[in-house]
C-alpha cells in the first residue's frame, strides 16, 4: 500500500517530501527565527522562506503538557472497527456536520490520499492523541468520546468509480413542504465530528479541514447540541426544542433490530457492506408560533404527552400507541394526522434510526431554531422515503416545521488499523 504520508501536503500548503514531520519543521523554524523576533506563536504563519531553513531532525519527544484529564474528558471511542464510529453510539452532547466540495485535485488518487489523511488524523484525535502536525497538541488530550464519521456524496463516488454509485445516492426528490436553501444542502464529502466536549470538536474539525484543504473546501457547516453527558439518567430519551421527548420509538443500540435497520443485509454495492446511508435534513422549528399553541394542541400534534412522552392512549413512554382508540364522542384519541400516526412504520425492518441535534440562535425579535435531523438506514428508498413522503403529504407538525436543508451521503464501512476509511470503494 503506498504511503500517502510521503506526499502529504503540510497544513501550510507546502509538500512535506523530506520526511521531516511538519511539527519538527515548524518547531525548528520558530526556534531559528526566535532571535529575529518571531516567536513560537508565529510558527503557524511562517512562510516558505522559514521552512526552507536547514533543520536537523530531532528525536526529542513532543513536550506536550497533558494537564489533568478526567471523567468524560478521558472517554475514548475507537475510530477503527467493522462499522464507522459515531453511529451506534449514545449520541454525544455536541456534533458538527461539515460538508465539502471537492477541488480538481481530488481525482481518484487524490481522494485516496485525502481519505488516508482523514483516517490518520481522525484515528489519532479520537484516541486523545495530537494530529500528525498538530499546532495545538494540548487540545487533543480530552476527546470526550470524540468521533469522526465520514460520508460520501454522489460526486465523490462518481470521481472514484461512477459504476459503484447506488441509485439512491443523489439529492432526495423534492417535497411540497421543502424550502431548501443551497447553504444547507448537498455536499461531496461529509465529516461529522461529535464529542461531549465542544472544544474537542473545534480542534479536530480545524485539523481535519486543514488536512484536506487541497482536495476539498468547506461547503457548509452545521453545529448541533443535545443535553450534556450526565444531565439525564443513562439511556433516558432527550428533549428537543419543542419540549418533546424525541427518540422514543427509535431502534435500541446494539440490538438485532438496529443491525437490520442500519447495517442491513443489503442488495446494494459490495463496497457498502458494513456501511449505511445517511439523510441529513435541516428542519426549522417555529418556536414562536409553537408557543402560541395550548398544551393539549401540542400533544395532539405529536400524538404523545409532553411530560411523560407516553402516547395519548397510554401512561408510560414505551407504551404502544393504540391508533384505533376512540374518545367518548367517537373521535380518534390520537389524530390520524398526528406526527407519530403518520411516521409509524408497521414493519420494524423498514424503520429508520434517528440521531438528531438541536440548533438555536435567538435574537430579540427572531428565533432561528430547529433540528439537524439525521437518519441512518440501510436502504433509504425502502426505509426513509416512504416515511418522508407520508409526512410531506400530511402531518400536523408541518404547521410548525420547515425543511430548509437536505443532503444524502453513503457511509462506507469502518476500517482496521493500517487501512483507511472508504478503502472498499477502491
Ligand atoms: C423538526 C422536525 C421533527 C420533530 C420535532 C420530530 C419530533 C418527533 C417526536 C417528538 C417523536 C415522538 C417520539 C419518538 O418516537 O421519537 C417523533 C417520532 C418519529 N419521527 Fe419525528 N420529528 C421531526 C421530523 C421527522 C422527520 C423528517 C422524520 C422522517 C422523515 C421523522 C420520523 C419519525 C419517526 C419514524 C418517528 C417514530 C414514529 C413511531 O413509530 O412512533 N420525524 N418525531
Amino acid at each position: 500500500m503506498p504511503d500517502d504520508r510521503a506526499t502529504r501536503p503540510s497544513h501550510d500548503g507546502l509538500s512535506n517530501q523530506s520526511g521531516l514531520s511538519r511539527r519538527r519543521l515548524l518547531a525548528g523554524a520558530a526556534a531559528g527565527l526566535g532571535a529575529a523576533g518571531v516567536g513560537a506563536a508565529g510558527g503557524y504563519a511562517l512562510g516558505a522562506a522559514s521552512v526552507a531553513l536547514p533543520i536537523e531532525p530531532t528525536t526529542t519527544p513532543n513536550p506536550v503538557a497533558f494537564g489533568d484529564v478526567a471523567g468524560i474528558g478521558s472517554a475514548v471511542v475507537s475510530f477503527f472497527g467493522d462499522h464507522q464510529a459515531g453511529i451506534e453510539l449514545e449520541p454525544q452532547a455536541h456534533s458538527s456536520f461539515l460538508a465539502f466540495t471537492l477541488t480538481p485535485a481530488a481525482d481518484r488518487a487524490g481522494i485516496r490520499r485525502m481519505l488516508r489523511l482523514i483516517t490518520d488524523d481522525a484515528a489519532r484525535l479520537t484516541a486523545g492523541r495530537p494530529a500528525l502536525a498538530d499546532t495545538e497538541p494540548e487540545l487533543a488530550v480530552a476527546p470526550a468520546r470524540l468521533t469522526v464519521t465520514v460520508g460520501f456524496g454522489p460526486a465523490l463516488v462518481d470521481r472514484v468509480d461512477s459504476s459503484a454509485r447506488p441509485a439512491w445516492l443523489a439529492p432526495l426528490e423534492s417535497f411540497a413542504i421543502d424550502r431548501l436553501e443551497e447553504r444547507w444542502s448537498g455536499g461531496d464529502l461529509l465529516l461529522e465530528v461529535a464529542s461531549d466536549d465542544a472544544l474537542a470538536i473545534a480542534h479536530a474539525s480545524r485539523m481535519l479541514v486543514k488536512d484536506i484543504r487541497r482536495y476539498a473546501t468547506l461547503r457548509w457547516r452545521q453545529d448541533g447540541f443535545r443535553q450534556a453527558a450526565g444531565a439525564l439518567t443513562p439511556g433516558a430519551t432527550q428533549r428537543n426544542l419543542f419540549g418533546q421527548l424525541d427518540g422514543t420509538a427509535n431502534s435500541f443500540l446494539n440490538s438485532d433490530e438496529f443491525a437490520r435497520v442500519v447495517w442491513g443485509t443489503r442488495t446494494g454495492p459490495e463496497w457498502l457492506v458494513g456501511g449505511t446511508s445517511y439523510v441529513l435534513r435541516r428542519i426549522a422549528m417555529n418556536l414562536n408560533t409553537w408557543d402560541e399553541l395550548a398544551r393539549d394542541g401540542r400533544e395532539q400534534a405529536i400524538g404523545r404527552r409532553l411530560d411523560s412522552g407516553a402516547p395519548l392512549t397510554g401512561t408510560l413512554e414505551q407504551d404502544a400507541p393504540d391508533f384505533g382508540a376512540l374518545t367518548a364522542l367517537g373521535l380518534p384519541v390520537i389524530s390520524p394526522i398526528a406526527h407519530i400516526a403518520r411516521a409509524r412504520v408497521a414493519d420494524p425492518t423498514q424503520r429508520i434510526f434517528r440521531r438528531g441535534y438541536n440548533y438555536e440562535f435567538t435574537s430579540s425579535t427572531t428565533v432561528d431554531a430547529g433540528l439537524i435531523f439525521g437518519a441512518f438506514q440501510a436502504d433509504p428508498v425502502a426505509q426513509f422515503l416512504p416515511i418522508q413522503r407520508r409526512l410531506a403529504e400530511v402531518d400536523l407538525m408541518n404547521i410548525w416545521t420547515t425543511p430548509i436543508g437536505s443532503a444524502v451521503f453513503a457511509i462506507p464501512p469502518g476500517c482496521a488499523e493500517g487501512g483507511f476509511v472508504g478503502e472498499t470503494l477502491f
